[in-house]
This record gives structure tokens, sequence and C-alpha cells, in this order.
């Protein structure tokens, strides 16, 4: 990956000596310090334990600027994408760096689709599952194993076989999914169907039933394909960072992908658009939002207003403001009269939004605020709602998997650490111990 050779450099120094760090800048954003050096040259290393303030990598995909609520993928914003293309499109773009012609999106939609099927014997796994097994569990666990059948496509030095592996992940996964909530209520597996769109394809092996002509609604078919493209990527959060450093051991592109599922997994991250619906449950009524908000601001409880804040965007998440109004949309279109759940949201969207607490610490509604709520109104369950965001953010993965792969200078991560533990001891036997 070159850098912009607009090179500055910086001056560390300390009691004893000091080095000159090179800087780079790129495109848009901050410039950064490179302190690969630092180590051999003073002795030191950095310490930013939660990555706060480090570039792990350079990266072409996506840019993010929080104060300002930017979003860009491949140099696009995300209201363009989320308003105009769609999320096979959308997957071509952060895949190759480019929106398709006509004709290449049409080429790669059809090849995509061909890689929807699962190896039968893929089915079997699904038994080894409780039915009330949590369907992230279902789905970390077959992505992963996905490696057990697709042996050709693993020479990830092969440009063809990384691409193999890319669209096999994107279109699999869905299906995966799918299978995960079928098992999950006894129904038997839809197959997937090679000419629909990605996302009414996904509807369909959702509620498709064998018996019933299931017809997908084409307003929540698009309600669904924008939550998928809002969802696609976003720069290096914790399931991108665990996906590269995952590959950068050289894993296959499964493993890596079940590791980055795994990540997203938690309530801090992925998992917030359950927590955020548990939350509102829980808040119960407009009654409720102080006593709620009380608990939220006090530092020493745990408790958190879930699909609030960010660690990028500290003004407004994008996507947020585009998943309100798609709320607003599918509410009118299944005809629910004014969701109580959507009125508490709003109404506790208002009252955090003006409280100090959350002004002063940059806290607003982030993509988990309102996904859930749109979800749970397309008939989706919550435990199926960090699948979807799953489903969509491997799109993402394999094309940071992808990049990274492709970058030359791009090394195993292996970080250091600040020791705070025992000095040099003498071992004593245990006979000695008393
Ligand atoms: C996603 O990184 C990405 O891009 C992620 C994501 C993506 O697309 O990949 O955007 C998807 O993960 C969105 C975030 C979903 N998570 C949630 O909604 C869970 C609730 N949010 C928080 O857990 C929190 O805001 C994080 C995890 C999102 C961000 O954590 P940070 O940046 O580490 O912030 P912090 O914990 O250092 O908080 C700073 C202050 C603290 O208070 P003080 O110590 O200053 O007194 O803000 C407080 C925190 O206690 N705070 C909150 C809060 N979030 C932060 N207080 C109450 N409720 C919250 N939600």
């Amino acid at each position: 990956m070159n850098h912009n050779t607009n090179k500055n450099t910086v001056t560390i120094e300390t009691n004893s000596s000091s080095m000159q760090a090179p800087s780079f800048q790129g495109t848009m954003g901050p410039d950064v310090i490179d302190l690969r050096s630092m180590p051999q040259n003073l002795g030191l290393y950095s310490f930013d334990p939660g990555l706060i303030g480090t570039a792990t990598c350079s990266s072409k995909i996506t840019f993010i600027d929080g104060e300002k609520g930017i979003l860009l993928h491949r140099g696009y914003p995300i209201e363009e994408l989320a308003t105009h293309a769609n999320f096979t499109e959308t997957a071509y773009l952060l895949l190759y760096g480019e929106l398709p012609t006509l004709e290449q999106y049409h080429v790669f939609k059809k090849d995509m689709n061909t890689h929807r099927l699962l190896n039968e014997q893929i089915r079997n796994f699904f038994n080894g599952f409780r039915r009330d097994a949590h369907p992230m569990a279902i789905l970390c666990g077959t992505v992963s194993a996905l490696s057990a059948f697709y042996h050709d496509g693993l020479n990830i030095s092969q440009p063809e076989d990384r691409d193999l592996s890319a669209r096999r992940l994107i279109a699999k996964t869905a299906t995966i999914a799918a299978w995960a909530y079928k098992y999950s209520i006894g129904e038997p597996f839809i197959y997937p169907d090679e000419e629909m769109s990605f996302s009414e394809n996904f509807l369909h092996m959702l509620f498709a039933r064998p018996g019933n002509h299931y017809k997908v609604n084409p307003v929540l078919a698009r309600a669904i394909d924008r939550i998928l493209v809002l969802h696609a990527d976003h720069e290096q959060n914790a399931s991108t960072t665990t996906v590269r450093l995952v590959g950068s051991t050289g894993s296959n592109p499964y493993a890596c992908i079940s590791a980055g599922i795994a990540a997203l997994w938690g309530p801090a991250h992925g998992g917030a658009n359950e927590a955020a619906l548990n939350m509102l449950k829980s808040i119960g009524t407009r009654d409720g939002i102080p006593a709620f908000l009380e608990k939220a601001k006090d530092r020493n409880s745990t408790v958190r207003l879930m699909g609030f804040g960010h660690r990028v965007y500290k003004n407004f998440d994008p996507r947020a403001k585009i998943l309100q109004e798609t709320c607003r949309e599918v509410i009118a279109e299944l005809g629910l009269e004014r969701d109580p759940l959507l009125d508490l949201a709003m109404e506790l969207e208002k009252v955090a939004t003006h409280d100090e607490y959350f002004i002063k610490r940059g806290l607003y509604p982030n993509v988990d605020f309102y996904s859930g709520l749109i979800l749970k109104a397309l008939g989706i369950p919550e435990n199926m709602f960090t699948v979807l965001f799953a489903v969509a953010r491997t799109v993402g993965w394999v094309s940071q998997w992808k990049e990274m792969i492709e970058d030359p200078t791009a090394r195993i991560v292996r970080p250091r650490q600040l020791y705070i533990g025992s000095n040099r001891r003498k071992f004593t036997p245990i006979h000695e111990r008393g």
C-alpha cells in the first residue's frame, strides 16, 4: 500500500535521546506518526490499550469523520449509496474499489447468486445444535467450518482464490443465517433462489414455507437492502480489526470471518441492536425513561444507554439518521399503529440528546439504536438482529481482509505490553511452600 508521499517528520525527545519519526498524510483525516522505529531508537513502546489513537493500517475502503458525521465508502457518501445503490452494488464497490457498470453488475450478481447454495452435508451441522441455540453461535461455528468443504479458493496468495472465497462468504453467510433462524423455529430450510436479489432471497429464505407461496414485499425488501448497505463496512471497528488480525497470521478466510462474527456478537459492538430493543422493553413507557437514564449515567452502574455512543462519532452517526427515516417508512408500510416501542425510542432519543451528561460526552444514537426497531417491525426476532448485521458486515470484512492480504507491507499483528507483574524471583518446590 503506497502511503501518500507528502511526508513530514515529528521529533520525539526523551531525557537522553531523540528521534525523527516520519508522519504520513492521507487523502483525508488526521496525519499519522510512524512509530515503528521507536523501540529501536528510543527503547520505548507507544501505549494505547483501546487503540483509541492508533492507526493499525492504511486503507482505501472507508473514511469516517466522527465530528462531521461523514461516512464514505470508496469516496461515495453513505447517504448516496443507501438511497441509490443496492447491497450487491455496494459489495462490488467495497471489493473492487469502483461502482460497477451495468454489465459488470449483472455478471457479478449472476456469479454471486450461484454461490448461495451450501454443500448439502452442511445441513447436518445444524442438527448438532440445540433448537434454542443463539443463531450467532450457529453462524460463528458453521462459517468457520466452511473451509472443511471448500478447499479450492484457499490458496490466498492467488487473486482468483481470494475472490472466490470472498464471494462464497458473502453469499453463503446469508444462507447459513436464514437456516439458523429456520432451525430455531423448527421449520424446514428454504433453499436460496438464484433469480432473486440478495435481500429478496434473504427474506424468502427467512419467511417462505413449503406449501405456501410467500410473496416478498418489495418495500420491505428495499428496507432490508438499505439496512444491509448501512451495515456493510465501517473502517477499522473491533470486528474488522479482528478479521485483519486473524488474517495477518495467514488463517483461511472462513476462519477470519468467523472470528469477526465472534467479535461482532458483543453488546458493546454489533450485539447492541438486540440489547437496545431489550432495553426499550425494560424501560416500558415514557415514565420509565428518567429512572433508566439515571442508572445509565451512574458511573458505578454497568447500565449503558444501548444504541447510544460511539468511539468515532461524537455528534451523530449518519447511518442512524437514515435508519430513523427507514423506521418510519416501514412502520407506515406495515400499517402498524404508532409502534409504542418506536414512540418510546423517539422520546428516549429526544430526552437523552438534551441531557448534559450525554451532550458533554458526545453520546448520540448510533446505527444500532433504530435498526432493531425496523427488524422487529419486519418480523425478524431479536436474536437474529446481530446475525443480520454479520450478514451485511461480511462484505466489509472480506473487502478489508482482501486489502490486507494484498498489502505488501502487511505483517503479522503482534503488539507488545506494559509489564506490571512480578520481578524475577526464585522457584520454591511445592513441599517447601508451607
Ligand atoms: C457499533 O466502531 C464501530 O464503528 C462500531 C460500529 C460499526 O459499524 O462497526 O459503528 C457498530 O458497535 C456501534 C456501537 C454499539 N454499541 C452500543 O450502542 C453500546 C453502548 N455504547 C457504549 O458501550 C459505548 O458508547 C461504545 C462502546 C460504543 C464506545 O465506547 P468508548 O468510545 O470506549 O467510550 P467510553 O466507554 O470511553 O465512554 C466515554 C464516556 C464514559 O463516561 P466517563 O468515564 O467519561 O464518565 O461516556 C460514557 C462512559 O461511561 N458512555 C456511556 C455510553 N457510552 C459511553 N454512558 C451511558 N451510555 C452509553 N451508551
